[in-house]
């Protein structure tokens, strides 16, 4: 009956009573108790290339694009055509006995991309699904093998791998799991090899030293028999855009080798451009993973898709192995969706035509001129590579100290921003920022430059409030 009234009511009044409806039916995602079902949470209307409109008509850049997704940007018109079409053609078929030809074309088109011998592609509906199926498909795997004890899974503090149950269980970000469940008896939690959070004193590479003694002790402690896989993002995105010290990653590929752990590189966020090159394990990283996980960027966000890439080496060892009816009990109604398949080989015509080589030249000038920021008293550090970046506000340079999650700076400071025509991506004391890739130099320039204006009030704000005084 209200839900009724309430249609009724956007019938007459229009859709500018939209923020009223989710407040009183929609329970968005990463809420709060206090405020779960009933969160009013800025409408946005539109967008156009690295633009995107809020409820009220403020034209705003797309800072974060959308939730580092929208790589090409908004608005493509190829990408829209490329849906309807392939909506008009086959809009659906059932994977669990047919295929579609998008999807076979685009599974070649990955393979041939992925570093080492990563040669087929499960498709699923986004970045969780696809880490899930990665884990998955390691015990069944496993399984297989004759290993059943072998199946706990590394990661680290710091990570964001999903939002089901077992892909959320590897999750290490602050707050994360405060008040969540999770699959703990599967999961063994290394550090962040954030260089910034680094022991006072500490080199660098006597940091990357003892990033690696963890991990080799760890497997040594656990041991290599019990312990199926590593998940690890090559660039930590959501936990503060943590680039990791050089050859640290590689160091971890060769210690899973040598123990035949899986090494799952999840790159939901770094793949399809973000980094400059459609995988950034092999191209940037000189990795060569069992899998990869990627979704967003694959599709810019126009359609849900995501999937997982698997070593030849893992496929050949199942069919030849002593059971060959074994099934692998996993699949999704919308595995290899052909329009998701569509959409995403027209994406990836966009990025080879001109996108990722733009991102390869306007990065450093992106990273240059964020790290200005460092001038403002407020700023820890800047730090990110490519078209992925994060700004750490802390309480002085002397500590580090992260500022009290009570202070809210990342909000305050996207509040700011804002207003004067930024959207932000607060994480507590941190602003990420991860724009669509064709941004322009002139663009980054206003991007900076709101984002100094958005800081500098924030920190006008903390010392009239008298928290902060730097
Ligand atoms: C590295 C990484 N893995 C997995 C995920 C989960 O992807 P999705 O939200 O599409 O399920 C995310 C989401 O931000 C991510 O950043």
């Amino acid at each position: 009956m209200a839900a009724a009234r309430d249609l009724r009511a956007i019938e007459t009044a229009g859709p500018s009573d939209a923020v009223e409806l989710a407040k009183r039916h929609l329970v968005q995602p990463w809420p709060f108790a206090g405020s779960v079902g009933a969160e009013a949470r800025a409408l946005i209307g539109e967008g156009d290339g690295i633009y995107i409109t809020d409820g009220t008509g403020k034209k705003l850049i797309d800072g974060p694009a959308g939730m580092w997704c929208v790589n090409i940007g908004h608005r493509r018109e190829e990408l829209a055509r490329v849906m309807y079409d392939q909506a008009m053609a086959l809009s659906y078929n059932t994977p669990w006995y047919t295929m579609n030809a998008p999807s076979a074309e685009l599974a070649m088109r990955i393979a041939g991309y992925a570093p080492g011998d990563l040669s087929h592609v499960f498709f699923t509906t986004g970045g969780s699904s696809a880490v899930e199926t990665a884990l998955r498909f390691m015990q069944f795997y496993n399984n297989v093998r004759g290993r059943p004890e072998k199946k706990l899974i590394l990661s680290r503090g710091g990570a964001y791998h999903g939002s089901t149950y077992l892909s959320a269980s590897l999750n290490g970000r602050p707050r994360d799991r405060d008040w969540m469940d999770g699959a703990d008896d599967l999961v063994v939690k290394l550090s962040s090899p954030d260089p910034f959070r680094r022991p006072r004193g500490l080199s660098i590479s006597a940091f990357t030293d003892v990033l690696v003694d963890e991990f080799r002790d760890t497997v040594g402690r656990v041991g290599a028999d019990r312990i199926g896989a590593f998940v690890g993002e090559p660039v930590q995105a959501s936990g503060g855009v943590i680039v990791p010290p050089d050859g640290y990653l590689k160091r971890i590929r060769q210690i899973c080798r040598d123990n035949d752990i899986l090494y799952v590189s999840d790159e939901v966020v770094t793949a399809f451009g973000r980094l400059g090159h459609v995988f950034a394990s092999g191209d940037m990283f000189g990795i060569d993973p069992d899998m990869i996980t990627f979704a967003k960027g694959v599709t810019s966000g126009y359609f849900p898709l995501g999937g997982v890439i698997i070593s030849e080496r893992l496929l050949e060892q199942l069919r030849r192995s002593n059971h060959p009816d074994a099934m692998f009990g996993h699949g999704l109604t919308y595995t290899s969706h052909p329009v998701g398949c569509a959409v995403a080989l027209k994406n990836l015509d966009i990025l080879e035509e001109s996108v990722l080589a733009h991102t390869r030249e306007v990065a450093p000038y992106f990273q240059a001129q964020l790290k200005t920021l460092e001038e403002l008293p407020l700023v820890g550090e800047v730090r990110g590579l490519g078209l992925m970046a994060c700004v750490e506000c802390v309480a002085d340079r002397e500590s580090n100290d992260p500022l009290q999650l009570d202070k809210d700076v990342g909000k305050r400071i996207d509040a700011h921003c804002h207003e004067l025509g930024l959207l932000v991506r607060p994480l507590i004391n941190m602003c990420v920022m991860s724009p669509p890739l064709i941004i322009t130099r002139e663009q980054i320039d206003d991007m900076v430059s709101i984002l100094r204006e958005g800081i500098s009030r924030t920190m006008d704000d903390l010392r009239k409030e008298g928290v902060w005084q730097g």
